[in-house]
């Protein structure tokens, strides 16, 4: 296995993807964890992230000294790389010429780290790169033992290697799809240099999962908080797989889900997979602390702690549980890690079947938390679940409630899971539903007057939102065909009544969010 070390770049997890990609199992641990925690880890070799940091400056980030004593290999990557130059005797300086964005590099023929891996030979015969840069400091002298492996006119020392030691830099981004040829250095690193197997794969991870979940909890029963969302719902079926009946799970109806979401989620599960279930319908309760709210953060928190509060009393039904698993997944880890440090500003109080309090004094459960949201969703297929299920676009833990601008009325929402039905319907019929990557109808509680028939109506309206994007930070609105939105538009208001109009968001994120609260 791999181990990364994270300098606080903002594509570390990237890194961490690739070497996944390459069915290598990998780790990202921060960049001061403990020489101990290193050495148990045992790595096969050490991954050094970039970061925004300068190693020009005093008091910045440094590799422990121990990742050079290993006797493994080691690859730094952008301030990785340039620490690893300091660290070893090299020098760095702050650039004249920045670079940052594409890049061509030339590189070495008689070093191992790049060899055979070019995108294409210039007139001069030379291997040519083409990569993707982000950095404002550069090596200028190497450190003793290394040698230049790649090198431009604005970054003479753009890739260096110390083959007998087996330590490698580059200075551009190999973990980004722009460095065309990034996977196959990865890869290459992974499993040529650090000699690794490809042993990193789905069947293997259940079946290793399995047993962990087997031998942890043993004749204990199980609590799991069942969403609908993929994570609850792979952390479900696998902790079934593994054992069985010993598993309850409590699935909370807050009358806030999607058409038919409830009935689909208990046929699943209870039918098609034989878990148990209880399905708990306690959407009277949420409507009833949410009437006369109408301030976001508040109805945030309300669903929130009604949430918690009914998911106590179900457990408390469950007598002599042991367990509370949760679908936390690798992302959620790594974030809440980084987020000791982070000043960010609360844009959204985020609420998560995750977030369930200590006063439940059971014991966690997290088999989904070394893996990344498209492992998550392989293992769900390979456990059986639907396609459906596991690709769905993701849904807030707060559901139409956000979704309902202002206050919460059951009226409302009932419009509102109709034109989100027939939008979602039409994605699919159409192939937009798995080119976009969240998308759904807001309701909006203001009337317009409209025409229908010979009559005039004074009805409510409803938005379509439809997003583009990797992580969820930023998002560009999807520009759907206007046929598709003129035909969503045709049916909503032909077949909800109630409702009288249909506009499109076209705002991105920033400035706008994805949800409209
Ligand atoms: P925003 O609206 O902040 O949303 O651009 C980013 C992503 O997060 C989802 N979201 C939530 N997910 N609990 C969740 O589990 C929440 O409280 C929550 N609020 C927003 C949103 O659907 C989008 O995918």
């Amino acid at each position: 296995k791999i181990l990364i070390l994270d300098f606080g770049s903002q594509y570390t997890q990237l890194i961490a993807r690739r070497v996944r990609e390459t069915s290598v199992y990998c780790e990202l641990h921060p960049y001061d964890i403990s020489p101990q925690f290193i050495k148990d880890y045992d790595p096969k070799g050490i991954i050094l992230s970039g970061g925004p940091a300068s190693v020009t400056e005093d008091e910045t980030p440094r590799a422990p000294q121990i990742v050079f004593e290993l006797g493994i290999p080691v690859l730094g990557i952008c301030y990785g790389m340039q620490t690893m130059a300091a660290q070893l005797g090299g020098t760095v300086e702050t650039a004249r010429i920045r670079e940052f964005g594409y890049a061509e590099v030339s590189t070495a023929t008689d070093g191992s780290l790049l060899q055979n891996i070019q995108d294409r030979t210039n007139t001069k015969g030379q291997n040519i790169l083409d990569v993707w840069m982000s950095h404002g400091d550069k090596i200028v002298t190497l450190p003793p033992g290394f040698k230049i492996m790649a090198y431009n006119t604005a970054t003479p020392i753009a890739a260096m290697a110390d083959e007998t030691r087996q330590f490698y830099g580059i200075q551009f981004h190999p973990e980004v799809t722009h460095t065309l040829q990034g996977k196959a250095i990865i890869e290459h690193f992974v499993h040529d240099i650090c000699n690794i197997d490809y042993s990193w794969n789905m069947p293997n991870y259940a079946e290793e999962a399995i047993g962990k979940i087997r031998s942890a909890v043993g004749n204990d029963k199980v609590i799991l908080g069942l969403s609908g969302g993929v994570d609850s719902s792979v952390a479900a079926a696998l902790i079934h797989r593994a054992i069985g009946k010993q598993l309850t799970c409590v699935f909370v109806d807050n009358g806030l889900l999607r058409l038919n979401e409830a009935k689909q989620v208990m046929d699943i599960f209870t039918r098609n997979l034989d878990v148990t279930v209880t399905q708990v319908d306690a959407s009277h309760e949420f409507f009833k602390y949410l009437q006369g709210v109408s301030d976001p953060e508040t109805k945030r928190r309300i669903i929130g702690r009604e949430f918690v509060e009914v998911f106590q009393r179900e457990s408390a039904k469950i007598t002599d549980a042991k367990w509370l698993a949760q679908g936390t997944i690798y992302p959620d880890v790594i974030e809440s890690a980084g987020s000791k440090t982070n000043k960010a500003h609360t844009i959204k109080s985020h609420h998560n079947v995750g977030g369930l309090p200590e006063t439940l004094h059971l014991q966690l459960l997290e088999p989904l938390r070394e893996l990344f949201k498209d492992e998550v969703r392989e293992l769900g297929l390979a456990l059986g679940l639907p396609r459906e299920m596991v690709f769905r676009h993701p849904f807030p833990g707060p559901g139409l409630g956000v979704r309902i601008l202002g206050e919460v009325k059951h009226e409302y929402a009932e419009l509102l899971r109709q034109a989100d039905a027939i939008f979602i319907e039409e994605l699919h019929l159409s192939g937009w539903y798995e080119k976009t990557s969240q998308a759904f109808a807001v309701f909006l509680p203001v009337k317009s007057v409209g025409v229908m028939g010979d009559g005039r109506t004074y009805d409510y309206v409803v938005a379509l939102r439809a997003v583009q994007t990797q992580d969820f930070m930023t998002a560009n609105w999807a520009e759907l065909p206007y046929s598709l939105l003129s035909k969503v538009s045709n049916r909503i208001i032909n077949e909800v009544r109630g409702i009288n109009r249909v506009v499109y968001d076209i705002s991105g994120k920033p400035p706008a969010t994805i949800e409209w609260e």
